[in-house]
């Protein structure tokens, strides 16, 4: 394990200014998104949609890295160059989803573990070869009646560390994603005991693990009102509350916090990092790692015409631009007329 190696990827990874694009959605999830803009979720197609992603000019100004899908780091463009040496030449560092999705918890209806540490070593070798500098693996906690259970929280936590561990021993940098949904109808306080429970679990389980911590990046999601909750928390509420619930869970040897949008909508993610970097001082940066929030409007502007990249390519440096900006509190809304 070379530390040095893994300090300065991770710190690369949330340098002032930037933050992540996640692109990693396995086919299954790919289908989704292209069915709601009525493309075919083909091989090829996925491969246009991320080349037309991946090929954005100027995009390393605002964006460390991008996570990709196994396929993804396979594929190339349509001049031959695979997708990782495309992002090296514009100083984005290639990532990639290590998990194999979150399946259900034998003997806890209604939660879920996350699959994927059969044989991870020697895909993290193969990755590594690929190019890939980081990886990350998403564990998802449910809120219920009586959701989640400890011993839910700490099945995924022994999941993150041993997948941490093995990517540290490869060199590459573990994004560790211990996602709380936002679906349901709880309120925000509860969004934030649960938070910073699975939080703290996972710190002691990483701690206990050997991982080292400023060779990580924490991928957590906001403090937020579930989404069928009648009464929504003000973007300031989420923000304070989303900062105080970091606070007391995350150590300061970790480099950098990368935020998932989890379903909140393009300019409100972009609001509520921007809120959270006017608080004052913090040990750790903290930046956006957007799947949906920095995709959306790319994606659909993209399925008018599958062939061209330039409308898509301008809407989403358009959200890098803006998260950019957000990651440093210096976001306005003027920015999205630009
Ligand atoms: P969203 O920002 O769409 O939640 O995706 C981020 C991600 O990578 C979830 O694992």
């Amino acid at each position: 394990m070379d530390t040095l190696l893994l300090e300065t990827t991770a710190k690369a990874m949330v340098a002032p200014g930037k933050g992540i694009l996640a692109a990693d959605e396995s086919s299954g999830t790919c289908k989704k998104r292209f069915d709601s803009v009525g493309v075919e979720c083909t091989e090829e197609n996925r491969r246009l949609y991320r080349q037309m992603l991946l090929t954005t000019p100027e995009l390393g100004k605002h964006v460390s890295g991008v996570i990709l899908y196994d396929e993804t780091l396979r594929q190339k463009t349509d001049d031959g160059t695979p997708f990782a040496e495309i992002l090296k030449r514009n100083g984005i560092l290639p990532g990639i989803k290590v998990d194999t999705g979150a399946h259900a918890l034998a003997l806890f209806p209604g939660e879920k573990v996350t699959d994927g540490l059969d044989k991870l070593r020697d895909r993290l070798a193969e990755y590594r070869k690929l190019g890939a500098r980081f990886a990350k693996w998403r564990a998802v906690i449910t809120i219920g009646e009586d959701l989640p259970t400890d011993s839910c929280i700490q099945a995924n936590a022994h999941a993150l560390a041993r997948y941490a561990g093995l990517c540290q021993e490869a060199d590459i940098v573990p994004i560790v994603e211990p996602e709380v949904l936002m679906d349901a109808d709880n309120t925000i306080e509860r969004c934030f005991d649960v938070t910073e429970r699975t939080l703290k679990i996972v710190f002691a389980t990483l701690k206990e693990f050997r991982i080292h911590l400023p060779g990580i990046v924490l991928k957590p999601n906001m403090v937020v009102s579930g989404k069928q909750c009648p009464e929504q928390a003000s973007p300031e509420e989420v923000a304070k509350l989303t900062f105080k619930c970091l606070k007391a869970t995350v150590p300061a040897e970790v480099p950098g916090i990368a935020f998932l949008s989890g379903g909140q909508s393009d300019v409100t993610a972009t609001l509520h990092l921007n809120l959270m970097n006017q608080l004052g001082k913090k040990p750790w940066a903290m930046t956006f790692s957007y799947g949906r929030a920095l995709q959306d409007k790319a994606l659909k502007i993209w399925a008018q015409n599958i062939k061209s990249s330039a409308a898509g390519q301008k809407a989403l440096l358009l959200r890098a631009q803006c998260n950019g900006a957000a990651s440093l509190g210096q976001y306005t809304a003027t920015m999205e007329q630009a």
